[in-house]
């Protein structure tokens, strides 16, 4: 189980794709936006727009559109994004390795306090001043550490146990990229990553019509 959410998950995930189109507009200067031209823009319906905005109070007036700035705002809150947040990276291989290297999470408030590894070799590595730490000295760090979010990048068989020990340590929330399942208590958030996932959604779609087209012909 995972911590489960009050407003639906298929309208939160449609969330950040919102906040990304506004800060885009606000970059541009655009100062307010039809239901419509946003729907268009961002090719979801203006009702589906309006409805899911609805879960949160709603925003935009008939015949006036959205306050560009205003609705920003408000999903950056929405989004959590007016806090900060400390993060560890668990694994610090070519994924670990990659995320902690991406300095864009820490412009939207998710600071890396922490880099841990099984490996010896990479023990006092740093990656953009802060060191790769032996992961026995895990449970010492959480103590003294208020970590938000830890960042699993380790391979999958080692995974669950590694889940459990963060949990046990007191972390409530993981971002995992191995592929399992994690079995997680209720009160923990658990967002999985599996970009694999979307890669084998777009080779499917290269193939949808040969695959279709066969099928219609063995009819
Ligand atoms: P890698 O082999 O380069 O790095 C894994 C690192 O984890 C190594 O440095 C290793 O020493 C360390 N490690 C292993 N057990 C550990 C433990 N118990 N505690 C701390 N560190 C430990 O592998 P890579 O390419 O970085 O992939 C890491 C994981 O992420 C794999 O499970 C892989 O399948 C997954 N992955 C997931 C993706 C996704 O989209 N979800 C994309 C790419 C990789």
């Amino acid at each position: 189980m995972t911590k489960k959410t009050i407003v639906p998950m298929p309208v939160i995930r449609r969330l950040p794709r919102y906040h990304r189109y506004l800060e885009e507009l606000l970059k541009n200067d655009v100062k307010r936006i039809s239901s419509r031209e946003l729907s268009e823009k961002m090719g979801v319906t203006a009702s589906q727009i309006r409805q899911d905005l609805n879960n949160y109070g709603g925003f935009g007036q008939q015949g006036y559109g959205y306050n560009v700035e205003e609705l920003y705002n408000t999903l950056t809150k929405i989004l959590g994004l007016d806090k900060t947040y400390s993060t560890i990276i668990i694994g610090a291989g070519n994924l670990g390795q990659a995320i902690a290297n991406y300095t864009n999470f820490e412009r939207t408030g998710f600071n890396l306090k922490g880099i841990f590894d099984i490996n010896p070799k990479l023990f006092g590595l740093k990656i953009r001043d802060i060191e790769i730490m032996d992961v026995d000295n895990l449970e010492d760090f959480l103590a003294s550490n208020k970590i938000d979010i830890a960042i699993l990048c380790i391979p999958k068989d080692n995974s669950q146990i590694m889940a459990d020990r963060l949990i046990k340590s007191g972390i409530k929330a993981i971002w995992n990229f191995s592929p399992i399942d994690l079995k997680v208590p209720d009160d923990v958030i658990l967002e999985n990553v599996h970009l694999s996932d979307s890669l084998l959604t777009l080779s499917y779609r290269i193939n949808e019509e040969n695959l279709l087209k066969t099928k219609v012909e063995e009819k």
